[in-house]
């Protein structure tokens, strides 16, 4: 049987699909390259909780993971006090995993629980501008504490920041701000920095062109403190304010 250029072309050609998915699958499952040796070391001694390597698994942003990861070891090596917080909240997937590395921490809970609103949405221009109440909708209180089932978390559901008007003092270790707008990003900062222990750092995700709401209300706030501003190479460029100890 003779085959013609044009057959011996689709076979080199399905056979590369086929041996990069198959590298793709082993990738997937296997191989731990990218993972830093500080995890790989954690792991070998037993000092990681198996819900958390799961979590790790699946996680689809390594740099993001591993960035939650560092900051929180860092901050019971350096002995920071204070709770941990999210504003943004949705299904509670990143306040799972953030607590999954500080058990013993208090998380405070942030969000409407009912998606976003409309005075948020009215000054928004870029990705948000084309997001409705609607957005970020489909979840419920109920189902975050029964999914994130633990007494360590604290939920203050309501539109931000009206949910921190009944607080009594809070400070703060870590803040995961994510809550995609100009206005609770700008209030959040405003009540978290001060509020944020020597040491402590607030992270705010989706600091890129995409949401020039975001990138605003950061860069704003930051040219008003005497902190720099980090911004990670992960997916979607968290931004980093680290609280001086001095
Ligand atoms: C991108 S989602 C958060 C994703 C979440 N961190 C996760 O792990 O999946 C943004 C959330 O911010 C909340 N949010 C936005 N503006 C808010 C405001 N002013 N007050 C309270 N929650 C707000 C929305 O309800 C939505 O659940």
């Amino acid at each position: 049987m003779q085959l013609s250029l044009f057959q011996i072309i689709e076979a080199l050609l399905v056979s590369i699909i086929f041996l990069y998915l198959l590298y793709y699958v082993y990738g997937l499952f296997f191989d731990k390259n990218y993972q830093p040796k500080a995890w790989k070391e954690a792991a070998r001694l037993n000092k990681l909780p198996k819900q958390l390597q799961k979590l790790e698994r699946k996680y689809p942003d390594k740099v993001r993971f591993f960035n939650f990861w560092f900051q929180v070891e860092r901050l019971k090596k350096e002995k920071v006090s204070g709770d941990f917080a999210e504003l943004g909240v949705y299904k509670g997937d990143s306040a799972q995993l953030i607590h999954c590395m500080d058990h013993s921490r208090d998380f405070h809970l942030f969000d409407t629980f009912e998606g976003f609103q409309d005075q948020d949405l009215e000054v928004e221009t870029g990705k948000a501008a084309t997001y409705t109440p609607h957005n970020f909708a489909d979840t419920h209180i109920d189902t975050v504490k029964s999914k994130l089932n633990s007494d360590a978390f604290h939920f203050h559901k309501g539109y931000f920041p009206d949910s921190t008007r009944d607080l009594g003092e809070l400070k703060f270790a870590l803040v995961n701000m994510d809550a995609d707008l100009y206005n609770p990003t700008k209030s959040g900062l405003e009540y978290f920095y001060p509020r944020l222990t020597p040491g402590g750092i607030i992270l705010i995700h989706d600091y890129n062109p995409d949401w020039p709401g975001i990138v605003k209300a950061v860069d704003e706030f930051v040219a008003g403190i005497g902190e720099a501003l980090v911004v990670l190479p992960d997916q979607d460029s968290t931004a980093m304010i680290l609280k001086n100890k001095t």
